[in-house]
This record gives structure tokens, C-alpha cells and sequence, in this order.
């Protein structure tokens, strides 16, 4: 099999939204679809080491924010290269407010959808969870961005401030160092130091 045919499947890019109490949290995925339309259903994937993962595993329901082709890589950095375990992604982030109490992304966003979920399926390292859309509405009229668009013009390929470092070809994460160790596993994605090239 050539593993390559596997990137020339189309993806969206989204930040997944949930509220447990008074925390507010959320990641980015690539793994964000609409699956039937009556009833209006969702699916989408996540890896259990996610904090989002447990907040919605544990509250059942969340928000999907649409990325637009606006989207910034300071956006993904702040949703996709940090947990809400240690981190506070909305202290200095603009939000809103959905009907069900669940923060959405307006900035960058072209629309957000709201869901509750109503069945998971063990998929090993990840969980993929179906969800009933409740509510949702357009944000603006800016095109969304694909995953393909995010490789080619979010994400980040060079870092004047460091001197050496390599990229992960799959979600963008930068290791900064002269040399790459053998045996690296991207911590945002799991991929193989063979999945990493130099940053230009
Ligand atoms: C481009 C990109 C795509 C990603 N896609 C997914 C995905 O589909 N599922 C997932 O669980 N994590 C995905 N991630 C990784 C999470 O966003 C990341 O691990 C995040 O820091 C988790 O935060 P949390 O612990 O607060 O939930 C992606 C990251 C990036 C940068």
C-alpha cells in the first residue's frame, strides 16, 4: 500500500468546545463531519489524552466551530499545541457564548454548530463520537479552510527565533533542536520522528 493516498483524502479544520462547570475548554480537530442529515448528525474523533475528550465524554455535549480561511496559526497554537489541563486557552481569547452555555470560536470561525452526544465508539487511542446537532448559525460568508489549506498557508514552516528545528509534516508541531532523535513521537499527534522535516 502507498501510505501517501492517505493525504489525498479532504478534511475541515475545527476547534471542539465543552464546559465542564465553570471550565471552559476546547482543541483543535481535523476529524469533524456531518454524517446524516435527518436526524441532523454529527461525528467526529478524539484522542483520550485530550482533555476536551474527557469534558465531553463526561458532559455529553459541545460546540464545533467552523475555521475559515482567516484562521490565524497563533489560533491553532493556542487550541492545538496545549492542553486545557495546564493551560487556560480563553484567558486572553475572544469568545461566545452558544444557547447551550458552551463557549464557540467567532474570530477566525465562519459558523459554529452545537450537539449533544448520543454514542461513542472505542476506537483505541481515540474515542469517535456521534452527536445530534441542536442549534448552529453562520457566523460570516468568508470560504472554510480545509486541512489541505491549513498546510499550505496557516501553518507555520519557518520560526525566525530558533535557530534549528524540524516540523511535523502532519499537524505542525516544532521541535526545536540541531537534531531530531530517532525515536521522537510528535506530542500534538503521535506521528514518527519520519513524519518531521527541517524548518527552511
Ligand atoms: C491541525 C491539527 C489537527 C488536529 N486534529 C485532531 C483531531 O482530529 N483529534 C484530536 O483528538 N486531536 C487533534 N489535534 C490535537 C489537539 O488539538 C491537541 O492535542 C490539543 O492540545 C488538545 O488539547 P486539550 O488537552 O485541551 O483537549 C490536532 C491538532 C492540530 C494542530
Amino acid at each position: 500500500m502507498n501510505p501517501k493516498v492517505m493525504n489525498k483524502l479532504s478534511y475541515g479544520i475545527f476547534v471542539v468546545t465543552a464546559k465542564d462547570g465553570d471550565k471552559d475548554n476546547g482543541c483543535i480537530i481535523n476529524t469533524g463531519i456531518q454524517v446524516t442529515t435527518e436526524p441532523n448528525q454529527i461525528a467526529f474523533a478524539l484522542n483520550k489524552n485530550n482533555y476536551t475528550h474527557d469534558m465531553i465524554v463526561k458532559t455529553k455535549e459541545l460546540n464545533l466551530s467552523i475555521l475559515s480561511e482567516k484562521a490565524t496559526m497563533a489560533t491553532i497554537q493556542n487550541f492545538g499545541f496545549q492542553s486545557g489541563r495546564t493551560a487556560d486557552k480563553f484567558v486572553e481569547f475572544p469568545f461566545e457564548r452558544s444557547a447551550n452555555g458552551i463557549t464557540y470560536v467567532a474570530k477566525e470561525c465562519n459558523g459554529y454548530i452545537s450537539a449533544k452526544v448520543t454514542q461513542t465508539i472505542d476506537l483505541g487511542t481515540h474515542t469517535l463520537f456521534i452527536a445530534t446537532v441542536t442549534d448552529g448559525d453562520v457566523l460570516d460568508d468568508s470560504p472554510s479552510a480545509t486541512y489541505a489549506y491549513y498546510h499550505a498557508h496557516i501553518k507555520q514552516t519557518s520560526k525566525p527565533e530558533a535557530k534549528k528545528g524540524w516540523i511535523c509534516t502532519v499537524c505542525g508541531y516544532i521541535y526545536e533542536g540541531e537534531t531530531l532523535p530517532p525515536d521522537f513521537i510528535c506530542p500534538i499527534c503521535g506521528h514518527p520522528a519520519s513524519d518531521f522535516e527541517p524548518l527552511k
